[in-house]
């Protein structure tokens, strides 16, 4: 399936998320013009999981900031639960606000050093002001319990939990804010295997119990396959194929997706000379 012919110029209205033509560009160092992103467009119905793969610079990330809020686009558009939302900064409070939240790689950055997680996490359950007050600490309790952690990780600081810990922690606090669109961008990348399992099943376990959707970055085509039904192939910009993960992973179209797919080293893998 072409990515470009695949979505229709009219927003899918059972999509968590349309996004429409988007276009992102820089004013260069010398008047020129660069082009980040060309008329990306696909759909994530709700409670679906659509991942984005590329290579390193090919504008995932833009994509997903975009789609967050956290940066203006240049052109398309963008509707979240059926309501148009524009790149725009000066738009970014309005229809749809919230209801994108995003994990990065690294936790640290969201999570303040000297503030016990349950703190943080009862602060964020008041954010948008939908759970009562005294209802709060056992939310966050529940938070903790979905993603796996322990009651005890109330009492602790950031510094005091190990990497996977702190990034259930992201989790809970992004699931905290009730998003219909969580974005996982290269979340579980700097985690070790087991427990990058543990949080993709723990995330897994989110989706089939409540109405949410995932949109994965991930450079890792183990994690797309695990926790995607969709996705979509970026190449400088462009989407050059997009498809079902299990399809796309198994017959590629394209020939960058196959590029992509054979630089994966899998079991008997060996290195090979570039004469062979
Ligand atoms: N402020 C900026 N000015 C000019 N170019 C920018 C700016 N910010 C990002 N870019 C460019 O946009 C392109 C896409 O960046 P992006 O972060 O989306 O890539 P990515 O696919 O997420 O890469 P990675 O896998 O390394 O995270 C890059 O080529 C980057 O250099
Ligand atoms: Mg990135």
């Amino acid at each position: 399936m072409n990515g470009q012919s695949a979505a229709a110029t009219r927003p899918v209205e059972s999509a968590a998320l349309s996004v429409r033509k988007l276009d992102k560009r820089y004013e260069g160092n010398h008047g020129d013009t660069i082009t980040v992103l060309s008329h990306v467009s696909f759909d994530l119905p709700t409670g679906s999981s659509l991942g984005i793969v590329g290579e390193s610079g090919s504008g995932k990330s833009t994509v997903v900031r975009i789609v967050a809020g956290l940066e203006r686009a240049s052109g398309g558009d963008i509707t979240l639960g059926g309501a148009p939302r524009r790149g725009s900064k000066h738009q970014l409070k309005g229809p749809g606000h919230g209801l994108v939240q995003m994990v990065f790689q690294d936790p640290y950055g969201s999570l303040s050093p000297r503030q016990r997680i349950g703190i943080g996490l009862v602060e964020v359950l008041g954010i948008r002001g939908r759970v009562q007050r005294r209802d709060r600490t056992v939310r966050a309790l529940e938070l903790l319990e979905t993603v796996g952690l322990d009651r005890r990780t109330m009492g602790a600081y950031p510094r005091e939990l190990s990497g996977g810990q702190r990034q259930r922690v992201a989790i809970a606090r992004a699931l905290a804010l009730e998003p219909a669109v969580l974005v996982l961008d290269e979340a579980v990348s700097a985690l070790d295997v087991i427990v990058q399992a543990q949080i993709l099943r723990v995330l897994q376990e989110i989706r089939a119990r409540q109405d949410i959707s995932f949109l994965v970055v991930s450079h890792d085509l183990g994690v797309i396959r695990q926790i995607t039904d969709t996705c979509l192939v970026l190449l400088r910009g462009e989407i050059v194929e997009q498809g079902p993960t299990g399809e796309m992973l198994a017959h590629p179209q394209h020939e960058y997706t196959r590029a992509l797919i054979a630089a994966v080293p899998r079991p008997g893998w060996k290195p090979r000379r570039r004469a062979e």
